[in-house]
């Protein structure tokens, strides 16, 4: 096992699932935080219930969160002792422009993040920032529509060029959007979008595709004049779909499958919008809204490296049998009979980690970043305050081995690794506390109640280790 030198291992957050103060500081209301705990979830986080008519009682847990806004020193301290390289984070966007209209940021929002980030390189550690991970001001949400109006990417524009400008010495490493194709799955989360019953879904889908595709080339383009030493970087849900069988039908409904996900980076890492999605969107009478010279922009302007997520891989089948899902509704699957599941019924599929590595390189022979892999699952506190997640040490163990083939069997060019949640936070599927992800524990309950204390797991360790050998002791 090799990984190069300079292989940043580290973890990842996201700031409506971590700060919580949500009104501290002048921050204004975003879309997540309107995202309620319980069976409503779902509805609304698919966009088909609007979060203004939930019940007076509703409680929304990123609201509070796990408070990392006040314990980020605290936080910073502990995952530099695990020996962590690099810290994945996401910006609030309504910390910075509470409306997201303001000609003016919020200083104590931009002072936040200087402190945040001086505080990572206090111990040398890269701060890797997710400029938009699915949080948008609610402001411009009811006022403008949110990403279905063009104009909403002058907003975010105005916003990545707040961040360039004030932490161009403190970050090289940016996502413009985390995991750009959850609009397909979860709209309200990933972009705010509210669908009304006589809504063309399909339409106002393929406008929010292309405005935030133009967002992304557009920053990637400021990014470079702010400091062409800027690293940028697209984001995706990934995992490689399996066909069912080895019928030709069930192959190529797996081909359409990952073309669902790849038709994002395909054009974020190669330029212009693939073949087959215009033809697609010709056939089901779609108008990509395509202005001036945007398809210049997306040509000129593209990543310079992949970043991705990969919890599980999927199985496509030309005759999807409802009976048969994966329980992970997000990004429902067939069943796959050869692996097992985790508490919530995500399939554990190492060697699907392998194949989608490899998947991606072949597709875009680009650096890549591996931004989020990890288990969420119900950790038990015992009387003497330890937390042994022998089960989260198991999974990232064959994780690691799988990516460290990938690097050293097949080659391919690996930035780093930030496993997810390095802390527990609230479960963005959920919004749930106990389906935990951390490295390090967080005494909160699902409904925000408890010390806050934090308490590093056996994986924290564990982990320690992994880094110190540079991922050579993975026992
Ligand atoms: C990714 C998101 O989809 O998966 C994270 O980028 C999320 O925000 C993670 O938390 C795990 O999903 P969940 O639903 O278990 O929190």
């Amino acid at each position: 096992m090799s990984f190069p030198e300079n292989f940043l291992w580290g973890g990842a957050t996201a700031a409506n699932q971590t700060e919580g103060a949500y009104n501290i500081d002048g921050r204004g209301l975003s879309n997540l935080d309107f995202m309620p705990y319980g069976e409503l979830r779902f509805q609304v986080g698919t966009g088909n219930l609007d979060p203004k008519s939930l019940p007076a009682n509703t409680f929304f847990p990123s609201r509070v969160a796990i408070d990392h806004y006040h314990h980020y020193k605290e936080d910073i301290a502990l995952i530099a002792k695990m020996g962590f390289r690099v810290y994945r984070l996401s910006i609030s966007w309504s910390r910075i422009y509470p409306k997201g209209n303001e000609s003016k940021p919020n200083q104590l929002g931009l002072d936040h993040y200087l402190n945040v980030f001086k505080e990572c390189r206090k111990y040398n550690i890269e701060p890797l920032v997710t400029i938009n991970h699915f949080d948008i001001p609610m402001y411009l949400v009811d006022e403008y529509g949110g990403w279905k109006n063009r104009l909403t990417v002058e907003f975010y524009l105005k916003f990545t060029e707040t961040l360039f400008k004030h932490y161009k010495d403190y970050v090289k490493y940016w996502l413009t959007f985390n995991e750009i194709n959850m609009v397909l799955h979860f709209p309200f989360v990933a972009t705010g979008l509210t669908f009304n019953p006589d809504d063309n879904r399909e339409q106002i889908t393929t406008d929010v595709i292309h405005h935030q595709l133009i967002a992304s080339a557009k920053a990637t383009q400021l990014a470079k004049k702010i400091n062409p030493d800027f690293q940028i970087g697209c984001m995706l849900a990934a995992g490689s779909y399996y066909a069912q069988t080895p019928h030709p039908k069930d192959v190529w409904k797996s081909i359409l499958d990952s073309r669902e996900s790849y038709m994002f980076s395909d054009v974020q890492v190669r330029g212009s919008y693939p073949n087959y999605y215009l033809k697609q969107t010709e056939r089901q009478n779609l108008t990509i809204p395509v202005k001036n010279d945007d398809l210049k922009i997306l040509r000129d302007h593209t990543v310079d490296f992949i970043s991705f997520s990969y919890y599980s891989s999927r199985v496509s089948s030309a005759k999807p049998d409802s009976a048969n899902q994966t329980e992970s509704n997000i990004f429902s699957s067939e069943i796959n009979p050869y692996l097992q599941t985790s508490e919530w019924g995500w399939q554990i599929d190492p060697l699907g980690f392998r194949i989608t590595i490899n998947e991606i390189y072949d597709r875009y022979n680009k650096p890549m970043f591996i931004v989020e892999n990890g288990l969420g699952a119900n950790d038990n506190l015992t009387e003497d305050g330890k937390i042994n997640d022998d089960y989260r040490i198991k999974y990232h163990k064959e994780h690691i081995k799988a990516m460290s083939d990938a690097v050293t069997l097949d080659g391919v060019e690996l930035i780093g690794y930030t496993s997810w949640a390095c802390i527990d936070s609230i479960s963005n599927g959920t919004g749930e506390m106990t389906k935990r992800y951390g490295f390090i524990y967080i005494d909160r309950d699902d409904y925000g109640k408890g010390t806050f204390r934090r308490i590093p797991k056996k994986s924290f360790y564990w982990y320690q280790e992994v880094i110190k050998s540079n991922g050579e002791n993975l026992k």
